[in-house]
């Protein structure tokens, strides 16, 4: 594997280094980051096991596929200074916003692109990572990209046009799922669970039920169903999120994202 030049090393860039350094698919020397405060990417790179390059131009040389993890505004700047730099090599982006077509009109044509939007959870090995369909990496480069990625979650290719539903979902739904989480942890603190103990009966129930869809890939009506006996508790709860629009508060919370 070559070297892979990180520009920029945030919250998101880290848990992308930290997974595949603490999986073994790639070595601190075979990942350079370069990031404006250095003393910040130093500590950094102490912790999480990266080269850390106090001059950009240093990392430029020495890899030949980058990863563009700043924020999406700062971009247009920084590829009018490094576009020569990147001729003939590979990036990829988690930038939102900044997919194929975008990076198209700043990029020199021989240099070959991907755009991949992960989510929070990838900060865990739980993420989806969404690889926009067209891209102009090459075959291998981008299987290898794929397997790379595999360390964070799961690898979904997603045509252009449904990038953007598919990013509301995983990546704004994290929020929604939170918010269940504090809800439902509100009401466990109301009956005298202590709060910490709310929280992580909740969660787990969360992974859980998610585990047991995807494992079983059953519809989700029918598993709500199977928790639902006749006359039981469950249907009285079932009963109160309908009267409150649950299904329509999810596809209300997507339309206000679209
Ligand atoms: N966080 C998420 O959940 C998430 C999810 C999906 C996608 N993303 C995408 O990931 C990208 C980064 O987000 P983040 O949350 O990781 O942001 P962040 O924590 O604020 O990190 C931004 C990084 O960019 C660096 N930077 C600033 N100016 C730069 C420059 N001129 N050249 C090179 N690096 C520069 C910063 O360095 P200094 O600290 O030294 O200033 C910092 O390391 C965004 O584009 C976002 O859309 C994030």
């Amino acid at each position: 594997m070559k070297r892979i030049g990180f520009i920029g090393m945030g919250n998101m860039a880290q848990a992308i280094a930290s997974g595949w350094i603490s999986q073994k698919l790639l070595t601190p020397d075979q990942i350079y980051a370069y990031a404006p405060h250095y003393d910040k990417l130093k500590k950094n790179a102490e912790k999480i096991g990266f080269t850390a390059c106090r001059d950009r131009k240093e990392m430029l040389e020495a890899c030949d596929v980058f990863l563009m993890a700043c924020k999406p505004y700062q971009i247009e700047g920084i590829l009018g200074e490094i576009k020569e730099d990147l001729k003939g090599k590979a990036l990829l982006s988690v930038a939102a916003g900044w997919n194929y077509e975008r990076y198209s009109a700043y990029l020199d044509p021989s240099t070959r692109f991907q755009y991949i939007m992960p989510n929070t959870p990838a900060m865990v090995g739980e993420g989806v990572l969404l690889f926009e369909e067209t891209n102009s990496l090459e075959k291998e480069e981008r299987e290898r990209m794929m397997g790379l990625f595999c360390a964070l979650g799961k690898v979904e290719i997603i045509p252009d046009h449904l990038m953007g539903v598919a990013m509301a979902i995983t990546g704004c739904g994290p929020a929604f799922i939170d918010m269940i989480i504090e809800g439902l942890g509100d009401a466990g603190v109301k009956y005298g669970l202590p709060r910490d103990k709310a929280y992580a009966l909740t969660s787990q129930m969360i992974l859980g039920s998610a585990k047991l869809q995807l494992k079983t890939g059953e519809h989700p009506g029918l598993l709500k169903d199977k928790v639902c006996s006749p006359a039981g508790t469950t249907i009285r709860g079932v009963d109160a999120l309908e009267h409150m629009g649950i299904r329509a508060a999810m596809i209300d919370a997507i339309d206000a994202i679209m």
